[in-house]
Protein backbone atom coordinates (compact mmCIF):
# COMPACT_ATOMS: atom_id res chain seq x y z
CA UNK A 1 0.00 0.00 0.00
CA UNK A 2 1.27 3.70 -1.04
CA UNK A 3 0.31 6.51 0.65
CA UNK A 4 0.24 10.36 -0.53
CA UNK A 5 -0.69 13.61 1.06
CA UNK A 6 -2.83 14.33 -2.08
CA UNK A 7 -3.44 11.71 -4.22
CA UNK A 8 -5.02 12.91 -7.90
CA UNK A 9 -6.42 10.63 -10.34
CA UNK A 10 -6.04 12.00 -13.74
CA UNK A 11 -3.78 14.21 -15.37
CA UNK A 12 -5.06 16.97 -17.40
CA UNK A 13 -4.64 20.53 -16.82
CA UNK A 14 -6.90 20.51 -13.41
CA UNK A 15 -4.50 17.89 -12.01
CA UNK A 16 -1.48 19.38 -12.89
CA UNK A 17 -2.00 22.74 -11.77
CA UNK A 18 -3.07 21.04 -8.15
CA UNK A 19 -0.33 19.05 -8.18
CA UNK A 20 2.45 22.41 -9.21
CA UNK A 21 0.80 24.70 -7.00
CA UNK A 22 0.21 22.61 -3.69
CA UNK A 23 3.90 20.40 -4.04
CA UNK A 24 6.26 22.99 -1.97
CA UNK A 25 3.89 21.46 1.26
CA UNK A 26 2.65 18.39 0.62
CA UNK A 27 3.59 14.95 -0.89
CA UNK A 28 1.34 14.06 -4.36
CA UNK A 29 0.69 11.91 -6.22
CA UNK A 30 -0.89 11.34 -10.24
CA UNK A 31 -2.25 8.39 -11.11
CA UNK A 32 -3.51 8.06 -14.26
CA UNK A 33 -5.02 4.94 -16.83
CA UNK A 34 -3.10 5.72 -19.76
CA UNK A 35 0.15 7.89 -20.45
CA UNK A 36 0.55 11.36 -18.59
CA UNK A 37 -0.23 13.18 -21.96
CA UNK A 38 -2.97 10.95 -23.09
CA UNK A 39 -5.68 13.43 -22.02
CA UNK A 40 -8.02 15.92 -23.73
CA UNK A 41 -6.40 18.98 -22.04
CA UNK A 42 -3.13 17.88 -24.23
CA UNK A 43 -5.07 17.66 -27.52
CA UNK A 44 -6.83 20.85 -26.81
CA UNK A 45 -6.36 23.44 -29.69
CA UNK A 46 -8.57 26.60 -28.81
CA UNK A 47 -7.03 27.96 -25.75
CA UNK A 48 -7.82 29.87 -22.44
CA UNK A 49 -10.28 32.37 -22.53
CA UNK A 50 -9.51 35.64 -20.12
CA UNK A 51 -10.43 39.42 -20.14
CA UNK A 52 -7.03 40.41 -20.24
CA UNK A 53 -7.79 42.91 -23.56
CA UNK A 54 -7.87 46.67 -22.29
CA UNK A 55 -11.58 46.62 -24.17
CA UNK A 56 -12.84 43.66 -21.93
CA UNK A 57 -13.72 42.95 -18.30
CA UNK A 58 -14.68 40.43 -16.06
CA UNK A 59 -17.82 41.16 -16.41
CA UNK A 60 -18.53 41.34 -20.24
CA UNK A 61 -17.02 37.77 -19.57
CA UNK A 62 -19.66 36.89 -16.88
CA UNK A 63 -21.92 37.98 -19.31
CA UNK A 64 -21.20 35.95 -22.35
CA UNK A 65 -20.81 32.53 -20.06
CA UNK A 66 -24.09 32.96 -18.69
CA UNK A 67 -25.77 34.00 -22.35
CA UNK A 68 -24.04 30.17 -23.76
CA UNK A 69 -25.01 28.59 -20.05
CA UNK A 70 -29.01 29.56 -20.71
CA UNK A 71 -29.82 30.28 -17.60
CA UNK A 72 -28.77 27.41 -15.70
CA UNK A 73 -25.75 29.43 -14.13
CA UNK A 74 -25.75 31.44 -10.58
CA UNK A 75 -24.44 34.44 -11.61
CA UNK A 76 -21.81 35.58 -8.18
CA UNK A 77 -20.40 32.28 -9.00
CA UNK A 78 -19.24 32.76 -13.06
CA UNK A 79 -18.08 36.60 -11.77
CA UNK A 80 -16.06 35.15 -9.59
CA UNK A 81 -14.41 31.90 -11.74
CA UNK A 82 -14.09 34.73 -14.75
CA UNK A 83 -12.31 36.81 -12.29
CA UNK A 84 -9.99 34.06 -10.91
CA UNK A 85 -9.77 33.28 -14.19
CA UNK A 86 -8.08 36.38 -15.55
CA UNK A 87 -5.36 36.12 -12.27
CA UNK A 88 -4.44 32.42 -12.71
CA UNK A 89 -4.33 33.34 -16.31
CA UNK A 90 -1.86 36.39 -15.48
CA UNK A 91 0.24 34.51 -12.90
CA UNK A 92 0.71 31.65 -15.80
CA UNK A 93 2.22 34.67 -18.07
CA UNK A 94 4.26 35.75 -15.13
CA UNK A 95 5.95 32.40 -14.69
CA UNK A 96 6.66 32.11 -17.98
CA UNK A 97 4.07 30.16 -19.58
CA UNK A 98 4.86 30.61 -23.62
CA UNK A 99 1.08 32.14 -24.80
CA UNK A 100 1.53 33.58 -28.31
CA UNK A 101 1.14 37.80 -28.60
CA UNK A 102 -2.80 38.31 -29.98
CA UNK A 103 -5.92 37.13 -28.67
CA UNK A 104 -8.28 34.84 -30.74
CA UNK A 105 -12.21 35.20 -31.35
CA UNK A 106 -14.29 32.31 -30.78
CA UNK A 107 -18.07 31.73 -30.82
CA UNK A 108 -20.58 33.41 -27.94
CA UNK A 109 -17.31 35.84 -26.90
CA UNK A 110 -18.52 39.49 -27.43
CA UNK A 111 -14.47 40.09 -27.99
CA UNK A 112 -11.19 39.01 -28.84
CA UNK A 113 -10.03 37.20 -25.41
CA UNK A 114 -8.52 33.59 -25.73
CA UNK A 115 -5.00 33.20 -25.47
CA UNK A 116 -3.60 30.48 -27.47
CA UNK A 117 0.55 29.03 -27.32
CA UNK A 118 1.59 27.93 -30.67
CA UNK A 119 -0.87 28.64 -32.98
CA UNK A 120 -3.17 25.73 -32.54
CA UNK A 121 -1.29 24.16 -30.07
CA UNK A 122 -2.25 25.71 -26.58
CA UNK A 123 -3.34 22.18 -24.86
CA UNK A 124 0.15 20.52 -25.37
CA UNK A 125 2.45 23.53 -24.76
CA UNK A 126 0.58 24.54 -21.30
CA UNK A 127 0.84 20.72 -20.28
CA UNK A 128 4.80 20.30 -20.98
CA UNK A 129 5.09 23.55 -19.11
CA UNK A 130 2.89 22.37 -16.52
CA UNK A 131 4.86 18.99 -16.37
CA UNK A 132 8.29 21.00 -16.36
CA UNK A 133 7.11 23.04 -13.24
CA UNK A 134 7.24 19.73 -10.83
CA UNK A 135 9.18 18.61 -8.57
CA UNK A 136 10.59 15.29 -6.80
CA UNK A 137 7.57 15.75 -4.59
CA UNK A 138 5.07 14.63 -7.64
CA UNK A 139 5.17 11.11 -8.24
CA UNK A 140 3.85 10.57 -11.57
CA UNK A 141 1.82 6.57 -12.07
CA UNK A 142 0.91 5.55 -15.50
CA UNK A 143 -1.09 2.44 -16.82
CA UNK A 144 -3.22 2.30 -13.58
CA UNK A 145 -6.90 2.44 -13.67
CA UNK A 146 -8.45 3.61 -10.62
CA UNK A 147 -11.66 1.64 -10.43
CA UNK A 148 -12.69 1.66 -6.32
CA UNK A 149 -12.84 4.22 -4.00
CA UNK A 150 -11.88 3.23 -0.53
CA UNK A 151 -13.42 4.71 2.50
CA UNK A 152 -12.11 4.61 5.87
CA UNK A 153 -14.06 3.22 9.00
CA UNK A 154 -15.46 6.99 9.51
CA UNK A 155 -16.80 7.09 6.44
CA UNK A 156 -14.25 9.18 5.09
CA UNK A 157 -12.77 8.35 1.52
CA UNK A 158 -8.87 7.91 1.89
CA UNK A 159 -8.25 5.82 -0.50
CA UNK A 160 -8.66 4.27 -4.06
CA UNK A 161 -8.06 0.64 -5.83
CA UNK A 162 -6.50 0.21 -8.75
CA UNK A 163 -5.22 -2.10 -11.64
CA UNK A 164 -2.44 -2.24 -13.97
CA UNK A 165 -2.12 -3.45 -17.45
CA UNK A 166 -0.78 -6.36 -16.37
CA UNK A 167 -3.90 -7.36 -14.15
CA UNK A 168 -2.04 -6.38 -10.42
CA UNK A 169 -4.60 -4.68 -7.81
CA UNK A 170 -2.71 -2.04 -6.21
CA UNK A 171 -4.21 -0.18 -2.88
CA UNK A 172 -3.08 3.91 -2.11
CA UNK A 173 -4.00 5.82 0.53
CA UNK A 174 -4.11 9.96 0.78
CA UNK A 175 -5.57 12.64 2.89
CA UNK A 176 -7.30 14.27 0.14
CA UNK A 177 -8.45 11.86 -2.65
CA UNK A 178 -8.68 14.29 -5.75
CA UNK A 179 -10.45 13.44 -9.04
CA UNK A 180 -9.14 15.09 -12.07
CA UNK A 181 -10.15 12.34 -14.32
CA UNK A 182 -11.80 14.05 -16.94
CA UNK A 183 -15.13 13.75 -19.15
CA UNK A 184 -17.25 11.62 -21.19
CA UNK A 185 -16.50 12.23 -24.37
CA UNK A 186 -14.88 8.77 -25.58
CA UNK A 187 -18.16 7.07 -25.01
CA UNK A 188 -19.95 8.74 -27.99
CA UNK A 189 -19.00 6.67 -31.73
CA UNK A 190 -18.08 10.94 -32.47
CA UNK A 191 -15.61 12.56 -30.48
CA UNK A 192 -13.12 14.83 -30.07
CA UNK A 193 -11.81 13.50 -27.06
CA UNK A 194 -8.66 11.30 -26.30
CA UNK A 195 -10.48 7.50 -26.39
CA UNK A 196 -8.97 7.09 -22.81
CA UNK A 197 -11.52 9.44 -21.80
CA UNK A 198 -14.92 7.66 -20.81
CA UNK A 199 -15.98 8.88 -17.74
CA UNK A 200 -14.70 6.28 -15.35
CA UNK A 201 -13.83 8.73 -12.67
CA UNK A 202 -17.62 10.14 -12.43
CA UNK A 203 -18.93 6.56 -12.46
CA UNK A 204 -16.16 5.67 -9.44
CA UNK A 205 -17.73 8.34 -7.40
CA UNK A 206 -21.34 8.16 -7.67
CA UNK A 207 -20.85 4.22 -6.87
CA UNK A 208 -19.49 5.16 -3.66
CA UNK A 209 -22.34 8.13 -2.98
CA UNK A 210 -20.82 10.91 -4.53
CA UNK A 211 -23.55 13.62 -5.93
CA UNK A 212 -23.72 13.72 -9.52
CA UNK A 213 -25.39 17.09 -11.27
CA UNK A 214 -26.43 18.36 -14.96
CA UNK A 215 -25.30 14.74 -16.89
CA UNK A 216 -27.71 15.77 -19.28
CA UNK A 217 -25.86 18.47 -20.74
CA UNK A 218 -23.22 17.69 -23.32
CA UNK A 219 -21.56 19.45 -25.86
CA UNK A 220 -21.32 18.36 -29.24
CA UNK A 221 -18.51 20.34 -30.73
CA UNK A 222 -19.87 21.46 -34.47
CA UNK A 223 -16.49 20.82 -36.27
CA UNK A 224 -14.91 17.63 -36.50
CA UNK A 225 -12.69 16.62 -39.65
CA UNK A 226 -14.72 14.21 -41.75
CA UNK A 227 -12.64 11.59 -43.76
CA UNK A 228 -14.12 8.55 -45.10
CA UNK A 229 -17.24 9.05 -43.45
CA UNK A 230 -15.50 8.73 -40.09
CA UNK A 231 -14.79 11.94 -37.42
CA UNK A 232 -11.13 12.37 -37.41
CA UNK A 233 -10.08 15.07 -34.45
CA UNK A 234 -10.99 18.24 -33.77
CA UNK A 235 -10.98 21.48 -36.51
CA UNK A 236 -10.81 24.44 -33.68
CA UNK A 237 -13.76 26.88 -33.36
CA UNK A 238 -10.95 29.49 -33.56
CA UNK A 239 -10.90 29.03 -37.38
CA UNK A 240 -14.31 30.32 -37.71
CA UNK A 241 -13.08 32.68 -35.09
CA UNK A 242 -10.70 33.80 -37.91
CA UNK A 243 -13.15 33.97 -40.46
CA UNK A 244 -13.80 30.26 -41.82
CA UNK A 245 -17.27 29.91 -42.48
CA UNK A 246 -19.35 26.92 -42.79
CA UNK A 247 -20.89 26.32 -46.68
CA UNK A 248 -23.37 23.65 -48.19
CA UNK A 249 -22.15 21.26 -50.95
CA UNK A 250 -23.19 24.38 -53.84
CA UNK A 251 -21.18 26.85 -51.46
CA UNK A 252 -24.31 28.63 -49.75
CA UNK A 253 -23.63 29.80 -46.11
CA UNK A 254 -25.22 27.36 -43.64
CA UNK A 255 -25.59 29.77 -40.82
CA UNK A 256 -26.75 32.91 -42.63
CA UNK A 257 -30.35 31.99 -41.55
CA UNK A 258 -29.86 30.69 -38.20
CA UNK A 259 -28.45 32.91 -35.86
CA UNK A 260 -27.74 35.93 -35.99
CA UNK A 261 -24.02 35.47 -34.38
CA UNK A 262 -24.01 32.77 -37.68
CA UNK A 263 -20.77 30.90 -37.64
CA UNK A 264 -19.90 32.15 -34.35
CA UNK A 265 -23.22 30.75 -32.89
CA UNK A 266 -23.01 28.67 -29.45
CA UNK A 267 -22.21 25.81 -30.12
CA UNK A 268 -24.96 23.74 -29.87
CA UNK A 269 -26.87 26.07 -32.47
CA UNK A 270 -23.97 25.48 -34.99
CA UNK A 271 -23.52 21.68 -33.93
CA UNK A 272 -27.59 21.36 -34.46
CA UNK A 273 -27.54 22.96 -37.82
CA UNK A 274 -24.74 21.19 -39.16
CA UNK A 275 -26.58 17.53 -37.79
CA UNK A 276 -29.64 18.51 -39.50
CA UNK A 277 -27.91 19.18 -43.34
CA UNK A 278 -26.60 16.16 -42.82
CA UNK A 279 -29.39 14.21 -41.23
CA UNK A 280 -31.48 15.67 -45.03
CA UNK A 281 -28.22 14.17 -47.07
CA UNK A 282 -26.40 17.18 -47.39
CA UNK A 283 -22.13 17.74 -46.52
CA UNK A 284 -20.89 20.60 -44.35
CA UNK A 285 -17.34 22.18 -45.27
CA UNK A 286 -15.66 25.14 -43.57
CA UNK A 287 -14.43 27.24 -45.93
CA UNK A 288 -11.09 28.87 -45.34
CA UNK A 289 -10.13 30.77 -48.04
CA UNK A 290 -10.40 33.90 -46.55
CA UNK A 291 -7.61 33.11 -43.95
CA UNK A 292 -4.66 34.53 -44.53
CA UNK A 293 -1.48 31.94 -43.61
CA UNK A 294 -3.51 29.54 -42.22
CA UNK A 295 -1.15 26.71 -41.97
CA UNK A 296 1.32 29.07 -39.54
CA UNK A 297 -1.86 30.15 -37.85
CA UNK A 298 -3.04 26.36 -37.37
CA UNK A 299 -0.43 23.84 -37.79
CA UNK A 300 -1.58 21.16 -36.25
CA UNK A 301 -5.23 21.35 -38.10
CA UNK A 302 -2.45 21.56 -41.08
CA UNK A 303 -1.03 18.43 -40.40
CA UNK A 304 -4.30 16.66 -39.34
CA UNK A 305 -5.89 17.67 -43.01
CA UNK A 306 -3.22 16.23 -44.39
CA UNK A 307 -2.56 13.26 -43.23
CA UNK A 308 -6.23 12.43 -44.17
CA UNK A 309 -5.50 13.46 -47.63
CA UNK A 310 -7.42 16.61 -47.95
CA UNK A 311 -4.64 19.70 -48.48
CA UNK A 312 -5.62 23.07 -47.02
CA UNK A 313 -4.62 25.03 -50.18
CA UNK A 314 -8.03 22.89 -51.83
CA UNK A 315 -9.86 25.93 -48.83
CA UNK A 316 -12.82 23.53 -47.58
CA UNK A 317 -12.62 20.83 -45.13
CA UNK A 318 -14.97 18.50 -44.54
CA UNK A 319 -17.17 18.43 -41.03
CA UNK A 320 -19.58 17.19 -39.01
CA UNK A 321 -20.30 17.23 -35.09
CA UNK A 322 -19.05 15.25 -32.45
CA UNK A 323 -19.29 14.46 -28.13
CA UNK A 324 -16.75 17.35 -27.03
CA UNK A 325 -17.52 18.39 -23.75
CA UNK A 326 -20.07 17.53 -20.43
CA UNK A 327 -20.90 20.70 -18.62
CA UNK A 328 -21.97 18.22 -15.53
CA UNK A 329 -20.07 15.67 -13.38
CA UNK A 330 -19.83 14.95 -9.75
CA UNK A 331 -21.16 18.13 -7.53
CA UNK A 332 -18.54 20.17 -6.26
CA UNK A 333 -18.73 23.60 -4.34
CA UNK A 334 -16.88 26.99 -5.25
CA UNK A 335 -13.62 24.77 -4.02
CA UNK A 336 -13.89 21.34 -5.39
CA UNK A 337 -15.07 19.45 -1.90
CA UNK A 338 -17.87 16.90 -2.90
CA UNK A 339 -20.60 15.48 -0.76
CA UNK A 340 -18.15 13.15 0.44
CA UNK A 341 -15.69 13.69 3.31
CA UNK A 342 -12.35 13.61 2.05
CA UNK A 343 -13.18 13.81 -1.83
CA UNK A 344 -12.71 16.52 -4.23
CA UNK A 345 -13.40 16.66 -7.84
CA UNK A 346 -12.09 19.25 -10.20
CA UNK A 347 -11.81 19.83 -14.05
CA UNK A 348 -14.11 18.40 -16.34
CA UNK A 349 -15.01 15.27 -13.74
CA UNK A 350 -17.08 18.19 -11.85
CA UNK A 351 -19.86 19.87 -11.94
CA UNK A 352 -18.72 23.26 -10.80
CA UNK A 353 -21.69 25.50 -12.17
CA UNK A 354 -19.87 27.74 -13.76
CA UNK A 355 -20.97 26.54 -17.33
CA UNK A 356 -24.70 25.78 -17.03
CA UNK A 357 -26.29 23.77 -19.88
CA UNK A 358 -23.71 25.36 -22.34
CA UNK A 359 -19.96 25.92 -22.27
CA UNK A 360 -18.66 29.30 -23.63
CA UNK A 361 -15.39 28.36 -25.96
CA UNK A 362 -12.06 28.09 -24.29
CA UNK A 363 -13.69 27.84 -20.62
CA UNK A 364 -12.38 24.97 -19.69
CA UNK A 365 -8.89 24.91 -19.49
CA UNK A 366 -9.73 28.04 -17.54
CA UNK A 367 -11.72 26.00 -14.97
CA UNK A 368 -9.42 23.61 -14.87
CA UNK A 369 -6.10 25.89 -13.90
CA UNK A 370 -9.18 28.06 -11.50
CA UNK A 371 -10.20 25.20 -9.90
CA UNK A 372 -6.79 23.30 -9.47
CA UNK A 373 -5.55 26.91 -8.15
CA UNK A 374 -8.38 27.38 -5.82
CA UNK A 375 -8.28 23.65 -4.53
CA UNK A 376 -4.63 23.53 -3.70
CA UNK A 377 -5.26 26.99 -1.89
CA UNK A 378 -8.11 25.37 0.50
CA UNK A 379 -5.77 22.23 1.16
CA UNK A 380 -3.07 24.52 1.78
CA UNK A 381 -5.10 25.59 4.69
CA UNK A 382 -6.90 23.10 5.36
CA UNK A 383 -6.31 21.01 9.35
CA UNK A 384 -4.79 17.75 9.25
CA UNK A 385 -8.20 15.55 8.27
CA UNK A 386 -8.76 13.24 11.31
CA UNK A 387 -8.16 9.53 8.94
CA UNK A 388 -8.73 6.22 10.61
CA UNK A 389 -7.88 2.45 8.88
CA UNK A 390 -9.66 1.87 5.68
CA UNK A 391 -12.26 -0.42 5.55
CA UNK A 392 -11.34 -1.86 2.46
CA UNK A 393 -13.12 -5.77 1.70
CA UNK A 394 -12.65 -7.22 -1.80
CA UNK A 395 -15.56 -6.82 -3.87
CA UNK A 396 -14.86 -10.02 -6.01
CA UNK A 397 -18.10 -11.55 -8.68
CA UNK A 398 -18.84 -11.21 -11.52
CA UNK A 399 -21.29 -8.09 -12.46
CA UNK A 400 -23.20 -9.73 -15.03
CA UNK A 401 -22.86 -9.20 -18.86
CA UNK A 402 -21.34 -6.64 -20.26
CA UNK A 403 -21.89 -4.05 -23.27
CA UNK A 404 -19.99 -3.81 -26.47
CA UNK A 405 -18.43 -1.14 -26.48
CA UNK A 406 -18.67 -0.35 -30.53
CA UNK A 407 -22.61 -0.79 -30.10
CA UNK A 408 -22.64 1.71 -26.82
CA UNK A 409 -21.17 4.34 -28.44
CA UNK A 410 -23.54 4.19 -31.16
CA UNK A 411 -26.19 3.60 -29.13
CA UNK A 412 -25.03 6.91 -27.12
CA UNK A 413 -24.54 9.04 -30.35
CA UNK A 414 -27.71 8.27 -31.46
CA UNK A 415 -30.27 7.85 -28.44
CA UNK A 416 -28.37 10.38 -26.31
CA UNK A 417 -26.50 12.65 -28.79
CA UNK A 418 -27.05 15.63 -30.40
CA UNK A 419 -31.16 15.58 -30.67
CA UNK A 420 -32.85 13.47 -28.31
CA UNK A 421 -36.48 12.09 -27.05
CA UNK A 422 -38.11 9.93 -24.97
CA UNK A 423 -38.69 7.44 -27.14
CA UNK A 424 -34.69 7.46 -28.16
CA UNK A 425 -34.10 7.47 -24.45
CA UNK A 426 -35.85 4.70 -23.36
CA UNK A 427 -34.76 2.53 -26.17
CA UNK A 428 -31.38 3.20 -24.93
CA UNK A 429 -32.23 2.85 -20.98
CA UNK A 430 -34.11 -0.62 -22.11
CA UNK A 431 -31.10 -1.29 -23.80
CA UNK A 432 -28.53 -0.83 -21.00
CA UNK A 433 -31.03 -2.54 -18.10
CA UNK A 434 -31.15 -5.61 -20.46
CA UNK A 435 -27.46 -6.57 -19.08
CA UNK A 436 -28.62 -7.32 -15.78
CA UNK A 437 -25.65 -5.29 -14.19
CA UNK A 438 -26.52 -3.33 -10.71
CA UNK A 439 -24.84 -0.31 -9.06
CA UNK A 440 -23.38 -3.45 -6.92
CA UNK A 441 -20.30 -3.36 -8.35
CA UNK A 442 -17.90 -6.18 -8.31
CA UNK A 443 -15.01 -5.65 -10.48
CA UNK A 444 -11.46 -7.03 -8.42
CA UNK A 445 -11.98 -10.06 -10.35
CA UNK A 446 -12.62 -8.29 -14.19
CA UNK A 447 -9.78 -7.05 -16.10
CA UNK A 448 -9.13 -3.46 -17.14
CA UNK A 449 -11.21 -3.25 -20.20
CA UNK A 450 -14.07 -5.07 -18.88
CA UNK A 451 -13.86 -2.75 -15.70
CA UNK A 452 -13.78 0.03 -17.95
CA UNK A 453 -16.81 -1.31 -19.52
CA UNK A 454 -18.83 -1.72 -16.35
CA UNK A 455 -17.92 1.81 -15.66
CA UNK A 456 -18.97 3.34 -18.73
CA UNK A 457 -22.23 1.27 -18.17
CA UNK A 458 -22.88 3.28 -14.80
CA UNK A 459 -21.71 6.75 -16.51
CA UNK A 460 -24.54 6.07 -19.28
CA UNK A 461 -26.86 5.35 -17.28
CA UNK A 462 -26.51 8.69 -15.67
CA UNK A 463 -26.51 10.32 -18.64
CA UNK A 464 -29.69 8.60 -19.95
CA UNK A 465 -31.86 8.82 -16.79
CA UNK A 466 -30.89 12.90 -16.19
CA UNK A 467 -31.71 13.61 -19.67
CA UNK A 468 -35.04 11.50 -19.94
CA UNK A 469 -35.93 13.42 -16.58
CA UNK A 470 -35.33 16.78 -18.12
CA UNK A 471 -38.31 17.55 -20.17
CA UNK A 472 -37.47 20.70 -22.44
CA UNK A 473 -34.40 21.80 -24.71
CA UNK A 474 -31.30 24.01 -23.06
CA UNK A 475 -28.07 24.01 -24.30
CA UNK A 476 -26.46 20.90 -24.70
CA UNK A 477 -29.94 18.90 -24.01
CA UNK A 478 -32.08 19.34 -27.18
CA UNK A 479 -35.22 17.22 -26.57
CA UNK A 480 -37.40 16.67 -30.35
CA UNK A 481 -40.30 16.18 -27.96
CA UNK A 482 -39.87 18.78 -26.01
CA UNK A 483 -37.76 21.47 -28.61
CA UNK A 484 -38.63 24.54 -26.30
CA UNK A 485 -36.80 25.81 -23.12
CA UNK A 486 -39.38 25.55 -20.02
CA UNK A 487 -39.01 28.49 -17.52
CA UNK A 488 -40.08 26.03 -14.96
CA UNK A 489 -36.61 24.44 -15.62
CA UNK A 490 -34.31 27.84 -15.22
CA UNK A 491 -31.74 27.60 -12.39
CA UNK A 492 -32.83 23.74 -12.12
CA UNK A 493 -30.20 21.15 -11.95
CA UNK A 494 -30.88 17.49 -12.02
CA UNK A 495 -28.61 16.11 -8.60
CA UNK A 496 -28.70 11.97 -8.88
CA UNK A 497 -27.36 9.43 -6.17
CA UNK A 498 -26.55 6.09 -5.55
CA UNK A 499 -28.36 4.80 -2.37
CA UNK A 500 -28.54 0.96 -1.13
CA UNK A 501 -27.68 -0.01 -5.00
CA UNK A 502 -29.92 2.59 -6.50
CA UNK A 503 -30.33 5.53 -8.18
C1 LIG B 1 -11.91 24.52 -29.96
O1 LIG B 1 -10.74 24.78 -30.19
O2 LIG B 1 -12.80 24.70 -30.77
C2 LIG B 1 -12.26 23.88 -28.65
C3 LIG B 1 -12.00 24.79 -27.54
C4 LIG B 1 -12.94 24.56 -26.42
O3 LIG B 1 -13.59 23.52 -26.33
O4 LIG B 1 -13.11 25.45 -25.60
Amino acid sequence: MRKADVLIIGSGVAALQLAKNIQDRMNVMIITKSRVKSSNSYMAQGGIAAALSPDDSPGLHMKDTLIAGEDLQEEGRVMSFVEDGKRAVEALLSDGMPFDPELGMEGAHSTKRIVHSGGDQTGRFLIDFLISSLSENVKIIEGEMAYHLLKDRNGRIGGVRTKDEAGVIHTYTGDHIVLASGGVGGIYASTSNHPSVTGTGIAMACLAGAVVGDMEFIQFHPTLLLSTGRTKGLISEAVRGEGGVLVREDGRALMESIHPLKDLAPRHVVAEAIYRERLGGGNVYLDITGIQNFSTRFPSITVRCEKEGIPIEGGRIPVAPGCHFIMGGVVVDDVGRTNLDGLYAIGEAACTGVHGANRLASNSLLEGIVYGQRLADHLKEALPPKTAPLAHAPITGTPGQLPDRTMLKKRMMEEAGIIRSEEGLQRLMQWLDGFGLTYESKMDDLDVEDMEDYLIWVVSRLIGTASLLREESRGGHIRRDHPEKRPEWDKKSIHMKIQTGRL
